[in-house]
């Protein structure tokens, strides 16, 4: 079975270097110089890490349906292409209203008044993405989600358009605390 539980490790060690570290909205989190992953399984514990950010991945909450489903799965790039050295690692929480809504009202704000996915999907076919979720593993995360993105140093300014896209939508209005972290993969 696939690895579900990652962490993100900030830090002086890790292959990804950190370019910038912006906070967008809310808490700021602690300088790092370096960001390493660990599956849970060999999650090491660093004492020498500045923070470190966990999240599992899950099912899908609401692309449940054709052919956006569809679409996805078969535009979906794999992690870890040579090409893609440029990441971005955006934690994100969400504020109570948007946990004290109904699973219909999230689905309609996130779709019908945002268009995640359809504005996702115009970058696919440059991105590859990696959605983690912070809540399935107790009360105490400081993120509700840790979104994960990589992308060859040429589409930085199809994946910046997104990103302000996506902020501009209704959805964004329930985002409490948001980071902005960007890296290189530096040569091995
Ligand atoms: C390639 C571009 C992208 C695509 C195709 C995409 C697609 C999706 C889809 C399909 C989901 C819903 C998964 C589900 O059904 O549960 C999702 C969730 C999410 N995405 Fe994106 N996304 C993209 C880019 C981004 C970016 C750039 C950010 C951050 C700036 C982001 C942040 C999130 C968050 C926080 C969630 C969880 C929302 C929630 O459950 O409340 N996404 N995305």
């Amino acid at each position: 079975m696939p690895a579900r539980l990652f962490s993100f490790i900030g830090g002086d060690t890790g292959p990804w270097r950190v370019t910038t570290m912006q906070v967008v909205v809310g808490e700021p989190l602690p300088a790092a110089r370096r960001l390493a992953i660990a599956s849970a399984s060999k999650s090491p514990a660093d004492p020498h890490a500045a923070w470190v950010l966990r999240g599992i991945t899950s099912n899908e909450r609401y692309v449940v349906r054709e052919p956006e489903r569809g679409e996805l799965v078969a535009q979906q790039l794999a992690l870890g292409r040579p090409e893609a050295t440029c990441a971005a690692l955006i934690p994100i929480r969400k504020n109570d209203a948007w946990w004290k809504l109904t699973q219909d009202e999230r689905q309609r704000v996130f779709e019908e008044q945002s268009h995640h996915a359809k504005i996702g999907l115009q970058s696919l076919p440059t991105l590859a993405r990696r959605l983690h979720h912070c809540r399935d593993l107790g009360d105490h995360e400081p993120f509700d989600f840790l979104t994960w993105f990589e992308y060859p140093p040429a589409e930085e300014a199809t994946f910046e358009r997104l990103v302000a896209d996506l902020r501009a939508s209704r959805e964004w209005s329930y985002v409490d605390r948001e980071m902005d972290i960007r890296l290189v993969r530096d040569p091995a």
